[in-house]
């Protein structure tokens, strides 16, 4: 049931580019839920492997792989206990390195993901620290530091972790007496290393240099606006995050985005500019500001960054014309590609989250907690999440597609609590659901056996329950079928491929009623986006390339539907 590989030459002949990273569409793996060779209910490198054809077929430029490096899992491989092997759960080095192979004999570049800014408890580096005991070299390379208030009972500061709950916990001493506490912004399992240490920073390059060789063409980096802390260590107090736009550039958090994390990246870009063909970085970095995400995006820095702006945007004309704007204005300011992503591994599916109603009285939210309790109109968020990844990829630049986007599929909000795996579920006492909904097992077969085609027959239970129906949204049940949201992101991605005005270059904005995004790409491409209720005229001399939906009997493009148009 694997698609064939039908157009690899058009994907590799962009790939063939020295910055095929200002074109790429991406493809993100989220490897424990892709595809279960061994039978396990976890996804596997085998699996990958398998699978390769697909996303050839499907005509993805490049993947991005989720952690993959030996890992006591405590937050699905981003506790990391080694950075140059490979968690025995997904498979071995030899086969990362026969699927990074083949990968490429299809044209496609492969992405991993580098964890920098902790490690996992069980890493060598955080187990010597902690034997090594308050002062030493070895502790220096994390952030220990006494308590507050009488014996030191309370954390050093009001820092906050991101799963919640205070960011600290403390150790033990050998004599079993309570000693100093450590920094951990996520899970107590993921200590938050020092950056300021030496061995951190030599350490991490090595790493680069271990994968690079291996033919590894860029990272992901995860957290990248995290790695540096103010090291006075002051409380945040009320300070918001991220900080309003109009602040000035002298008013610092203590803990994110902070002026220091320039100069590191510097020293990886020139180890990634050692390498030929060329190497990308792609930064995780949510500052909610275009002009700080821009900084990280200077020649001697980071090649692209998430544009989260983009995933958290409303499905609301204007709204969507402002990050656009802001997007591509901030990222030329700098000579940088902006990048443009609707999903990811940590946020509620864009179907589920287009599926509710896009005027809250608050700003859109990427979690599923933000959506609990609201009315969902899963047509309505199907049919706008089909034109937004028409508009994501028609706009300048690269695109990210995350496993299951292209099948349409949902968020699973019904997971049951003692099912859920997420830290987040646990640190927050189940009162945020977390991010299992999004990493759901994906199904490849309409039929439930096998996991639906996720594991080979006779598997054990998938590591995350699927929700009965996941088969309707299979690919088997989607291959082929004209119209289905599979055959949409192959016929678009295929046009992408070949079309000379996509990828990187300008845009233009067309005249067009205010809640339609319409823009030209020379030459002669245009995207017309309703987000409107009403349907809308289109230009009468243009032939429609691909749609996200029909047009209506007088050939108007109706609400929540996108098209591509060839210009006459
Ligand atoms: C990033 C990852 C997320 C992880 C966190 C801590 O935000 O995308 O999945 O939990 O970092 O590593």
């Amino acid at each position: 049931m694997t698609l064939t590989q039908d157009r690899p030459t058009l994907a590799a002949s962009r790939n063939d580019l020295p910055t095929w990273w200002r074109n790429a569409a991406v493809y993100q793996i989220y490897p424990r839920s892709f595809a279960d060779a061994n039978g396990d209910g976890v996804g596997d490198i085998a699996g990958i492997r398998s699978r390769l054809g697909y996303l050839a077929g499907l005509g993805v430029n490049a993947i991005w792989i989720n952690p993959w490096y030996p890992s006591p899992m405590k937050d699905a491989g981003y506790d990391v206990s080694d950075y140059r092997d490979i968690e025995p759960v997904f498979g071995t080095l030899d086969e990362a390195d026969a699927m990074i192979a083949e990968a490429h004999a299809l044209g496609i570049k492969v992405i991993i993901d580098i964890v920098p800014n902790h490690t996992s408890d069980q890493h060598r580096f955080f187990v010597e620290a902690l034997a090594a005991g308050p002062g030493s070299p070895e502790r220096d390379r994390f952030i220990f530091r006494p308590g507050r208030g009488e014996d030191g009972a309370l954390p050093p500061n009001d820092w906050q972790s991101c799963f919640g709950g205070p960011a600290w916990t403390r150790t033990t001493n050998p004599d079993g007496t309570p000693g100093d506490w450590y920094l951990r912004l996520f899970a107590p399992e993921q200590p938050d290393v020092n950056w300021d240490n030496e061995d951190i920073r030599s350490e991490f390059l090595a790493t680069l240099r271990f994968w690079f060789d291996r033919g590894v063409d860029g990272f992901r980096i995860d957290v990248a606006h995290g790695l540096v802390k103010d090291s006075a260590l002051p409380d945040v107090g009320d300070l918001p995050f991220p900080l309003p736009e109009d602040w000035p550039d002298d008013v610092d958090h203590p803990h994110w985005d902070r002026p220091g994390i320039h100069e590191i990246f510097r020293t990886w870009r020139a180890v990634a500019d050692e390498y030929a063909p060329q190497r990308a970085f792609c930064g995780e970095i949510w500052v909610g500001r275009p002009r700080r995400l821009a900084a990280y995006l200077r020649d001697d820095e980071l090649h692209t960054a998430f544009n989260f702006d983009f995933l958290m945007c409303p499905w609301l004309a204007s709204d969507l014309r402002t990050v656009i704007d802001a997007t591509l204005a901030t990222h030329a300011a700098v000579g940088a590609p902006a990048t443009w992503v609707l999903g990811n591994h940590d946020v509620c599916r864009p179907v589920s989250r287009y599926a509710r109603d896009q005027r809250l009285g608050q700003p859109m939210d990427r979690n599923l907690v933000h959506f609990l309790g609201r009315p969902a109109d899963l047509d309505a968020g199907l049919r706008r999440a089909r034109a937004a990844a028409l508009l994501m990829l028609a706009l300048p630049g690269s695109a990210y597609i995350y496993e299951g986007e292209e099948l349409g599929l949902p968020e699973v909000e019904d997971i049951p609590l003692d099912a859920m795996q997420d830290p987040t579920v646990k640190q927050t006492f189940g009162a945020d659901p977390g991010r299992d909904g999004c990493r759901v097992p994906i199904p490849w077969d309409a039929d439930a056996s096998g996991n639906y085609g996720f594991s080979p027959a006779g598997a054990s239970a998938p590591w995350l329950p699927q929700p009965s129906g996941w088969g309707e949204r299979s690919v088997s049940a989607e291959q082929g079928v004209p119209g289905s949201t599979l055959e949409l992101y192959r016929s678009a991605l295929a046009i992408r491929n070949a079309h000379p005005a996509l990828g990187d270059g300008d845009m233009q904005w067309l005249d067009s009623p205010a809640d339609v995004l319409a823009f030209s790409r020379e030459p002669g491409f245009a995207c017309w986006v309703n987000v409107g209720p009403e349907p809308v005229a289109l230009p009468a001399d243009a032939k429609v390339l691909v749609r996200s939906g029909d047009l209506t009997a007088d050939g108007a493009l109706p609400s929540d539907t996108a098209v591509w148009l060839e210009l006459g």
